[in-house]
C-alpha cells in the first residue's frame, strides 16, 4: 500500500528536540481541521458522524472530538468503557462475536449494539430481553456483508471470499430483521467517494423492501473524507438521498479521516553502519510502534527526506530481522543522536503499539501549531512493559 499522507503540514516548523524520543506528537489544530470537515458533512447531509475509536483513541482529545462529532463507535467492551469514561454523545458498538459475559455491560453502555449475524441476535435474545426489563434502552443492529469488493488489498477487504465480517446480503430475508433497528455496512479502506457509490448501487436493489421498517443505516468507516480530493458534495447528496428516500438516520464511522496528517512519530538515530547498504538503527521500531508498516505493508513518509545525498535503510532496535521501516534519503549521513520523524502516524499506530523485546512505548505529546503550545500528555516507563506480563 501507499502512504496517503499529503505532507508534513505544520510539522515542518516543529523542533523535534522538544519532545523525548520516541514520541507521538499530535497537532490539535490539524485534528480540529479534520473534525470541522466531518462536522460540515454531517450538518449538510443530516448524517451523524461517529469517531471510530479503533483508529484514534487519544482520549485527551475526547472533549475536542465532542465539540464536532455526534459520538463514537467501539469495537467491544473496553472501547465502549473508554467511550463512556471520556467521550461524549452516541455510542455504537460492533464486534464480530460477543461473549455472553461481556454483553450485559455492552448493552448498558451502548446506544446501539450491532451484531454480525441473525444467529447471534437470536442466541443472545434472553440477555437482550433482560437488559430491557432492567430499563436499559438500546437499538439492535445487524452488520451486512454487501458482497461487493472495493478494497484494494484482500487483507482490508471485508467482502473477501469466506469473510467473517457481516451477514452476506445474498442470505438476508425479511425475517432476519425482526427486532432489528438498523443495518451496518463497512467495506471501504482509505477510499474516496466512488467506491462507496458503487457499493451502494450494488446493494440498494438487494435491500429493496427491507429498509422500510428500519430506523437507521450505518455506512461504517474507510471514507477518506478529509483528503483534499474527496468528493464531499457528492457524499452529502448521497447521504441526504438515502435518508430521505428510506426515512432512516444515516451514520458514518470515520476513524482515520479524523487523524489524517495530524501526527508524527519522532525518533532518534542510534547507530549507523555499512553492510552492502547504509544501515541506520533507530529507537522507533516498525514492529512495536508502527506495525502497519509490516502488516499492510507500506512505507511511511519521513519528514525532510532528501532527494539527493545518502540513502539509509532505517530499522528498529528489536531482534526481528524484518523490523525495517524503509530506505530513506538524507542530505548528509545521519549521526547518532539525530532526530527524525515519520509522517501521518496519529491513526492506527498509537492504538497498536506493543512492548515486544521490552522496547519502550513512545511518549504522547499534544502540540498546537497555531500557538506553538506543547504538552507532554503521557510518558511510559518500565512498569508499562512489566505489568502486561506476569
Ligand atoms: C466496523 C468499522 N467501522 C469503522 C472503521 C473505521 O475505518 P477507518 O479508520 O478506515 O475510517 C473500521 C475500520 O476497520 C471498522 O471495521
Amino acid at each position: 500500500m501507499e502512504t496517503k499522507s499529503a505532507g508534513p503540514g505544520a510539522f515542518v516548523h516543529f523542533d523535534l528536540s522538544r519532545v523525548p524520543s520516541p514520541c507521538f506528537v499530535v497537532d490539535e489544530v490539524a485534528v480540529r481541521r479534520n473534525l470541522a470537515m466531518l462536522k460540515d458533512v454531517g450538518d449538510r447531509s443530516g448524517a451523524q458522524m461517529l469517531l471510530a475509536l479503533k483508529a484514534f483513541s487519544m482520549w485527551s482529545l475526547a472533549d475536542v472530538v465532542g465539540e464536532y462529532l455526534d459520538g463514537v463507535c467501539a469495537s467491544g467492551l473496553w472501547e465502549a468503557r473508554l467511550a463512556r469514561e471520556h467521550y461524549h454523545g452516541h455510542l455504537t458498538t460492533y464486534c464480530p462475536a460477543y461473549k455472553a459475559q461481556d454483553l450485559p455491560e455492552i448493552l448498558r453502555l451502548s446506544d446501539s449494539v450491532i451484531f454480525n449475524s441473525p444467529d447471534q441476535i437470536g442466541r443472545f435474545a434472553d440477555l437482550i430481553k433482560a437488559a430491557r426489563a432492567r430499563g436499559e434502552t438500546f437499538d439492535i443492529g445487524l452488520r451486512l456483508n454487501p458482497e461487493h469488493s472495493e478494497a484494494e488489498v484482500a487483507k482490508y477487504d471485508p467482502c473477501q471470499r469466506g469473510s467473517r465480517l457481516g451477514f452476506p446480503v445474498s442470505q438476508l430475508r425479511s425475517e432476519h430483521l425482526d427486532g432489528v433497528d438498523g443495518l451496518h455496512i463497512h467495506a471501504l479502506c482509505e477510499q474516496g467517494f466512488e467506491p462507496l457509490q458503487r457499493i451502494w448501487a450494488s446493494l440498494e436493489p438487494r435491500l429493496h423492501g427491507l429498509l422500510g421498517g428500519l430506523k437507521w443505516l450505518n455506512l461504517g468507516g474507510g471514507h477518506h473524507i478529509t483528503r483534499a480530493d474527496y468528493r464531499t458534495d457528492d457524499l452529502v447528496a448521497l447521504l441526504r438521498d438515502i435518508a430521505q428516500r428510506y426515512g432512516v438516520q444515516v451514520y458514518l464511522e470515520p476513524g482515520e479521516a479524523i487523524a489524517l496528517d495530524a501526527g508524527i512519530l519522532v525518533g532518534e538515530i542510534l547507530d549507523t553502519f555499512e553492510n552492502g547498504l547504509n544501515v541506520a538503527i533507530t529507537d522507533i521500531s516498525a514492529t512495536c510502534h508502527m506495525p502497519d508498516v509490516i502488516e499492510a505493508p507500506y512505507r511511511p513518509a519521513m519528514l525532510d527526506e532528501a532527494e539527493d545525498g545518502v540513502t539509509m535503510r532505517i530499522g528498529g532496535p528489536s531482534c526481528l530481522a524484518g523490523d525495517i521501516i524503509g530506505d530513506y534519503g538524507f542530505a548528509v549521513r545521519p549521526q547518532p543522536g539525530q532526530r527524525i520523524a515519520f509522517l501521518d502516524q496519529a491513526h492506527y499506530s498509537m492504538v497498536k503499539t506493543n512492548t515486544f523485546n521490552g522496547v519502550p512505548l513512545p511518549a504522547i505529546a499534544l502540540w498546537n501549531s497555531d500557538t506553538d503550545a506543547l504538552r507532554l500528555v503521557r510518558q511510559f516507563d518500565y512498569t508499562a512493559f512489566r505489568d502486561r506480563l506476569s
